[in-house]
């Protein structure tokens, strides 16, 4: 007979669940914008409950987030979206290892109604308390659909406030080797979709406007920056964006918002996909991980697709509801720095410019 703790660690190796250990289960909460969630995740890889307050609806009358609204709405609804989590879970409080919080990179305001809240709960029941970077709970949503992804792998993190490529070296552990040097993408989907008419948020508007548009109809310029191959830049597209309205304003002719989020969109993903595969290449990664509110973008997952089919590569990408904001990421990424043995005291504060890495 196979002694049990032989059999553990084989099945550890191969990534096999014995049974036979208590599960562990983390409790995430995420406030850094404008979703308030909660999610409990079991063993670092189920989801038991995904619970998202969005306060879109209120922020699209301001055309984008107002941090002090935000900061509000999340005190009204935090309590609520982690009852419902332990709910839907059926768990309480204390059949919970650890509570795992954002607290950076975000709105500072926001950031903080999280971390105090869960700062509060491990008080009053006598939990560890893990901080989890955001940017790195999106990398991490990755792990919740697609079991044989382990590290290393590149990253593409395509969010609202980042663009960075990364190499995953192992959990936690990242390499940047790649960021944008003013606009996040995210943001100029937001800019450009507004330029046009398009509410806020505007990239699921321009992805969807985009279907109905030629994506070859107008030439937007795709930046590329000296002695930085993986670097990004969008400030330019946007200005473009803007020149062109302006230029056929002044002449007269007509503006076709559908040709310009289709154009927009193509400049934006083809250099996405050009830098992220020439990464790959590069630092020999077989494995792409998209991440971010704009990994649920069709065209770049459409275009990506394509691309690695070609160089050999394996793309990954969450499910949209695990692209946008949400607390079961940050319950993943919580929980492989529990695992290492992360542990934040009752310090642990709201960094609202909180870097990839730093702990
Ligand atoms: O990751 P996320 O939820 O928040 C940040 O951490 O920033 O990303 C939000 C961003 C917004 O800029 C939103 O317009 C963009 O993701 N986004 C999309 C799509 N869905 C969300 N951009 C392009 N196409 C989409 N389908
Ligand atoms: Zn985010």
């Amino acid at each position: 007979m196979i002694p049990t703790v032989r059999l553990r660690v084989v099945g550890e190796r191969f990534g096999i669940w014995m049974g036979n250990e208590k599960d562990t289960l983390i409790l995430g909460i995420e406030s850094s914008c404008d979703e308030t969630a909660a999610a409990v995740i079991k063993n670092g890889r189920e989801v038991l409950s995904n619970i998202i307050s969005s306060q879109i609806e209120l922020h699209k009358l301001y055309g984008g987030v107002v941090p002090e609204i935000a900061s509000r709405k999340h005190i009204e609804k935090i309590n609520q979206v982690i009852e419902e989590a332990l709910e839907e879970a059926k768990v309480t409080l204390d059949d919970i290892d650890a509570v795992a919080v954002t607290y950076g990179p975000g709105l500072v305001g926001a950031l903080l109604v999280g971390v105090a809240e869960a700062k509060a709960i491990c008080f009053a029941k006598k939990k560890p308390l893990v901080g989890v970077h955001h940017i790195e709970g999106h990398v991490s949503a990755n792990y919740i659909e697609h079991a044989d992804l382990k590290p290393p792998f590149l990253g593409l993190i395509v969010s609202g406030g980042h663009t960075h490529l990364v190499i995953v070296k192992d959990y936690g552990e990242y390499e940047i080797i790649g960021r944008t040097r003013d606009d996040a993408v995210g943001e100029a989907f937001d800019k450009v979709a507004r330029s046009i008419g398009l509410g806020y948020p505007g990239g699921p508007k321009i992805d969807k406007l985009a279907k109905e548009g030629n994506p070859n109809a107008i030439v937007f310029p795709k930046a590329k920056i000296d002695g930085a191959p993986f670097d990004f830049s969008f400030s330019g597209v946007k200005s473009a964006v803007l020149n062109h309205i302006n230029g056929c304003n002044m002449k007269g002719q007509e503006i076709v918002p559908a040709d310009i989020a289709a154009s927009f969109q193509k400049a934006v993903t083809d250099v996405l996909v050009e830098k992220a595969i020439k990464a790959a290449k590069e630092k020999n990664c077989k494995k792409l991980a998209l991440a971010g509110g704009v990994a649920s973008n069709s065209a770049l997952r459409t275009a990506m697709e394509q691309a690695c089919k070609e160089n050999d590569i394996k793309l990954y990408y969450p499910s949209p509801v695990y692209c946008t904001d949400n607390a079961a990421m940050i319950g993943v990424a919580g929980y492989y720095e529990y695992q290492k043995g992360v542990r934040h005291g009752w310090e642990l504060n709201a960094v609202p410019n909180l870097k990839i890495g730093e702990r």
